[in-house]
């Protein structure tokens, strides 16, 4: 009965998915949602207790499980964000941040779900920044690419859609991959870190990117927000504030240009995001870099 299609068919408000609840944002997400609202987190190689195994390069997999939900909001912080591996192998940055999400929006769509899509700023080249929502997109890496690709996708998508571009973001996390995390292991081992010096941004801090995105999406906010911390400054001062925050040795610290690094991938150097639309919208003030550092190693000493 056509009634019965259209009832199985209508979104739950706040019922809501995150695709990539094992991941930095994706955790953080899960913790600042799952007080007010029911939901449903995925994970593909880490599995973690009360999330659902997901790959979403499966497209049925990806439509089985939306049309099981019928959720609301559909969050995608999945990716594979790794900007070297991107660079090294195209084919698979493509099959999984392009494609998968592909499939992702395709399914959320037909649902009528609303899409919440993180991005970055490496779409940008990092000629100038740091840059405001309305300034061109001109990604110089592949990873940066696909991320812009999807972005188009989104924006042409049926359901209502919200991006949400930020960068360096850092906390506590289960896999232990951000750049602070990184850094302590790395030189609590007496590892010598070379950190560019050339390579500009506004760290940002997880819980408190997720906090703001809660509150975006409660207040019904689409379009694209950059949502990223306050204060702008170079990769090696950013490394060097976490060493006095965790009492790390700085002389291990050691600043190098980016070209010195050799990486594959070329980094947008004068990179960041401003935030001046998101302050005006949001209650939840935006975390500085110093506020962050603390706040993550009360967490991780909890
Ligand atoms: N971290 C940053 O500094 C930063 C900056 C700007 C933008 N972003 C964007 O923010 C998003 C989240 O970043 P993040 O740092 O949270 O990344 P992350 O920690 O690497 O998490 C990525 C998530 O994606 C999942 N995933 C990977 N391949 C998948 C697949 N084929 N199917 C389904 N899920 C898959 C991972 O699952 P498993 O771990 O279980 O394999 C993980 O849960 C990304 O889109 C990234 O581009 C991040």
């Amino acid at each position: 009965m056509p009634g019965i299609e259209l009832c199985r068919n209508v979104a739950v408000p706040g019922s809501m998915l995150i695709i990539g609840t094992s991941g930095l944002i994706g955790s953080c997400l899960y913790e600042a949602l799952k007080g007010d609202h029911q939901v449903t987190g995925t994970f593909f190689s880490c599995p973690q207790k009360g999330l659902i195994k997901l790959d979403m390069t499966e497209r049925n997999q990806v439509r089985q499980l939306m049309e099981e939900l019928v959720p609301g909001v559909v969050f995608i912080p999945a990716a594979m964000p790794n900007v070297e591996a991107c660079e090294e192998n195209p084919g698979l940055c493509y099959q999984v941040n392009v494609e998968g999400v592909g499939y992702v929006l395709e399914a959320a769509a037909g649902v009528g779900a609303k899409i919440v899509y993180f991005s970055t700023d490496y779409v940008f080249d990092g000629a100038a920044g740091p840059y405001g929502e309305d300034e061109p997109p001109n990604p110089i890496s592949v990873y940066g690419r696909a991320k812009y690709a999807v972005e188009r996708r989104v924006q042409q998508s049926r359901s209502p859609w919200l991006i949400i571009r930020t960068t360096v973001v850092y906390g506590p996390e289960q896999q232990g991959k951000n750049f602070v995390l990184g850094l302590i292991r790395r030189v609590k081992q007496g590892a010598v870190v070379k950190v560019p010096r050339d390579q500009v941004g506004t760290p940002t801090y997880a819980p408190n990117l997720c906090r703001v995105v809660k509150e975006l999406v409660e207040l019904g906010e689409e379009g694209i927000y950059h949502v990223a911390g306050p204060d702008l400054l170079d990769r090696y001062q950013f490394a060097l504030e976490a060493a006095q925050i965790f009492d790390l040795d700085q002389n291990l610290i050691v600043p190098v240009t980016t070209a010195e690094l050799g990486q594959k991938a070329p980094r947008p150097l004068a990179a960041g995001l401003k935030v001046d639309k998101v302050r005006a919208r949001v209650t939840t003030p935006l975390t500085g870099v110093r506020e962050g550092l603390r706040e993550m190693k009360r967490a991780l000493q909890q």
